[in-house]
């Protein structure tokens, strides 16, 4: 399974997937990384890992323009799957159709609750007991797309937003990769129409 990665921060979710391609836990390659924040540290981690990268830089630039550049640099790729992994930009309706495959995501918290910014932050000021992690498909709804993997978190009385949100990011990595794996395994089957 030839995996396009977007992301626009930290990537430790990138980084978790590609220990296990390393690990040949996941029968998967990563063709490229896509940012558009030049310095962003999955960037780098895909650079120091011989990972091709592509950068576009967002500033000053409408989000048709800033789409079409992408769409221009990845139009020779080959891919099977998208993956969006902390990539902070919402995707057009075009965007979206114009990528030939499934895009996946993963959100910080039981969609659908709490979709959009500060998942984490939304559900502890709410003051759920439980919240999580979801894997969903991209569609035109922001986290809105079709559910594909659900894990849960407790909220603890001495819990903040730090340490709650560091207990869901431990349990976003093992859920992305499992997601992925169940896919290249035929175990989740999606509909190669995406949405
Ligand atoms: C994660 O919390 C993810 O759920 C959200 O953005 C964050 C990305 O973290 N979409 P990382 O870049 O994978 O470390």
């Amino acid at each position: 399974m030839r995996l396009l990665v977007f992301g626009s921060g930290i990537g430790s979710n990138f980084q978790a997937i590609h220990r296990s391609i390393l690990k040949n836990e996941l029968d998967a390659e990563v063709v490229a990384v896509i940012s558009d924040v030049h310095d962003a540290a999955i960037i780098e981690y895909a650079k120091n890992n011989d990972i091709d990268t592509i950068v576009v830089d967002n500033s000053g630039k409408e989000r048709h323009e800033y789409e079409r550049l992408i769409i221009d640099n990845i139009h020779d790729l080959n891919y099977d799957l998208v993956i969006l992994a902390g990539y902070m930009r919402i995707l057009s309706s075009e965007f979206i159709r114009s990528l030939k495959m499934p895009i996946l995501n993963i959100h910080p918290s039981i969609l659908p609750s709490f979709p959009g910014l500060n998942a984490q932050k939304q559900a502890f000021e709410y003051g759920v007991k439980i919240t999580g992690c979801t894997v969903h498909l991209v569609n035109e709804i922001v986290d809105g797309g079709k559910i594909l993997a659900q894990r849960c978190v407790e909220v603890k009385n001495n819990d903040t937003v730090d340490s709650l949100s560091a207990r869901i990011l431990e349990q976003e990595h093992i859920i992305y990769t499992k997601t992925i794996r169940e896919i290249i395994q035929g175990k989740i089957t999606l509909n190669m129409q995406k949405i």
